[in-house]
């Protein structure tokens, strides 16, 4: 049984996957400081363990969900379906006025697609974001999210024009920031020194104390770590880069196993980089603050580095951020050797490239949302028709 205030329209929001955290944190905060409106949250329980969810919740202060429905890890399809199929009951019986989803991931799609074929109203943040590589299955997902939502907030203007194309009126879409950014802020102060959180995690102490400052490296896309040919070139690659900057390496569940099976675990303990478990949200926030460079194929963390003016080298061919490399410190290089190891050149001899952040960066995005909200759902106990 969910409580519910009685006669408070119910903002129903669901989380699934770590970047969602980050997002939804704001999100909760500013709807709880509204006396207007109703924050109701869902975990789908697509990442479930400590250092993937847990860890998030409790250092972004985010309340325990009402709901968890603890689908846990399957194929895309079972992943997607039992989200659906666990969601349906908990929208019937809150009723809300609106479902509102972040992000791209597997929980946005089930979640949206729930609520569009109830009639609720769906409001998605993070919207109208495209990579145009439908190899990619966040791109699937944001694509159809957006199909769905009747308000779509963006976070960077050029979001608009890939929405027009997809024939998506401007009158639901605004522009209202970066909420991941507004975390960001919110917690930079708190961020754990890195040279703390390196020497914790360095037993060895191949790192700690080295001076050469160090590189900080995320990758979990299916497309460079499925492949076991492909991503043993690619930490070869890596490796070379060590040579030149230490690298410290929280790793993805999904990349962790890839590795093992790959056989890399030996090579890899030998290298300058160091692969950790993943580290929980201040620790990361210092390694990226203080890093001399991030090497990622996450969205996220190309926002989070551009926030920070932090040089960024993404490691994939295709963005949904193109305003990360546009104004912000991204560069593409692909897996290519050639294009990452000159990037990291040019990087030790230069600084690296330098950026500005973006227009509404400015940690005020969930406040902007919330007042849209509480415009159009505030004095409605149901759905709108
Ligand atoms: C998902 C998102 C991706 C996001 C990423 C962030 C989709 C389609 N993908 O990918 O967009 O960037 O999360 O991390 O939604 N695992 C654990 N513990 C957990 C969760 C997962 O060990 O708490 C392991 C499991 O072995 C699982 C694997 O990680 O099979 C992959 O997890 P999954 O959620 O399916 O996809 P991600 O690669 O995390």
């Amino acid at each position: 049984m969910i409580e519910t205030p009685a006669g408070l329209p119910v903002i129903l929001s669901v989380v699934g996957a770590r970047p969602n955290f980050m997002k939804i944190a704001p999100i909760q905060r500013a709807l709880a400081a509204d006396p207007r409106l109703h924050g109701c949250l869902v975990h789908t329980g697509q990442h479930y363990d400590e250092a993937m969810s847990d860890s998030f919740f409790a250092d972004l202060g985010i309340a325990p969900p009402d709901v968890n429905l603890a689908v846990g890890s399957a194929s895309h399809a079972v992943q997607t379906a039992d989200i659906m199929r666990r969601f349906e009951p908990v929208l019937d019986e809150v009723k809300p006025a609106c479902v509102l989803v972040v992000g791209d991931v597997n929980s946005t799609l089930a979640a949206a697609l729930v609520a569009a074929k109830k009639d609720v109203p769906v409001v998605h943040v993070e919207a109208g974001l495209r990579s145009y590589d439908r190899s990619m299955p966040e791109e699937i997902n944001r694509v159809l999210t957006d199909q769905i939502a009747d308000l779509l907030f963006t976070t960077e203007r050029r979001a608009l024009d890939n929405l027009t194309r997809e024939g998506i009126g401007a009158d639901k879409v605004h522009f209202v920031g970066n909420v991941m950014i507004d975390t960001l802020k919110a917690n930079l102060a708190r961020a754990v020194p890195a040279r703390e959180t390196i020497a914790a995690l360095d037993g060895t102490g191949r790192l700690a104390g080295d001076g050469r400052g160090f590189a900080v490296l995320t990758l979990h896309r299916p497309s460079n770590v499925d492949d076991p040919e492909d991503l043993r070139a690619l930490m070869a690659t890596l490796i070379e880069v060590a040579g030149r900057l230490p690298i410290v390496f929280p790793a993805h569940p999904r990349t962790r196993g890839r590795i093992a099976e790959a056989g890399l675990e030996p090579e890899l303990a030998r290298s300058g980089v160091l692969m950790t478990s993943p580290v929980p949200y201040p620790a990361m926030l210092g390694l990226l603050a203080e890093a001399n460079a991030v090497l990622t194929d996450s969205g996220g963390i190309q926002e989070e580095t551009t926030a920070l003016g932090v040089p960024c080298f993404t490691l994939r061919t295709s963005t949904e951020r193109p305003i990360t490399v546009e104004e912000g410190t991204n560069t593409m290089v692909g897996t290519d050797r050639g294009r990452i190891l000159a990037g990291v050149d040019d990087l030790l001899a230069t600084g690296g490239k330098a950026g500005r952040v973006p227009e509404l960066w400015d940690g005020q995005a969930a406040g902007r949302i919330v007042r849209v909200l509480a415009d159009s759902f505030a004095g409605s106990r149901t759905p709108a028709a």
